[in-house]
């Protein structure tokens, strides 16, 4: 049994996505959701899927030590980046070894590194005149959007293309293979 935890900062639809993906799974187990603001909406989804949910501060990342206990108190043993923008330091790294990955909403090394989030990436996009956009799944290492790549999977993006409609493509994307990859990573 894999016991995973989903870290988010905001809406968590995609942590939804991954819990839903495994309520029947026996073999992976979701018990924690952890989350760096105390308003985002994944605490409500959190609630009515029935998993705990925890808050900390920015200080409380850095420093590691509570975030470390509640890890291990909860047993868990992957970490599942959905939508989270705190940079993970290096003592989560190390205590998780090839066991982090995050889900970035284009195709790196495009579009990635720091202040590239959410809806500034798909305004880059479309800044940039780009065909295509996509998904990104990778290990997390101490740098932004740089740990080695896992999966890609792509989408056209068109002249009539806005931020919100490639946005609404690669929400398509990640919902379609973010749990499967987990899937076969674990
Ligand atoms: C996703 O597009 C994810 O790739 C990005 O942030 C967004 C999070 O959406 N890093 P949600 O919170 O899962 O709805």
């Amino acid at each position: 049994m894999k016991r995973i935890a989903v870290f988010a900062s905001g809406s968590g639809s995609n942590a939804e996505n991954i819990i839903n993906f495994f309520t029947y799974d026996p073999n992976v187990s979701i018990p924690l959701i952890i989350s760096n603001r105390k308003d985002a909406y994944v605490h409500e989804r959190a609630l009515k899927l029935g998993v705990n949910s925890l808050t900390f501060a920015k200080k409380e990342f850095d420093e590691t030590e509570k975030v470390l206990s509640a890890l291990n108190e909860y047993k868990i043993d992957f970490i599942v980046l959905a939508g989270f923008l705190l940079k993970v330091p290096q003592n989560i790294i190390d205590a998780y070894p090839q066991a982090i990955i995050n889900i970035h909403p284009a195709l790196l090394p495009k579009f990635g590194g720091k202040g590239m989030y959410g809806s500034h990436v798909h305004e880059a996009v479309v800044a940039s005149g780009e065909k295509e956009s996509g998904i990104t799944i990778h290990y997390v290492n101490e740098n932004y959007d740089e740990g080695s790549i896992i999966f890609q999977a792509k989408c056209d993006v068109t002249p009539d293309d806005t931020p919100e409609t490639v946005a609404n493509k690669v929400h398509e994307l990640e919902y379609k293979y973010f749990p499967e990859i987990i899937k076969n990573l674990l």
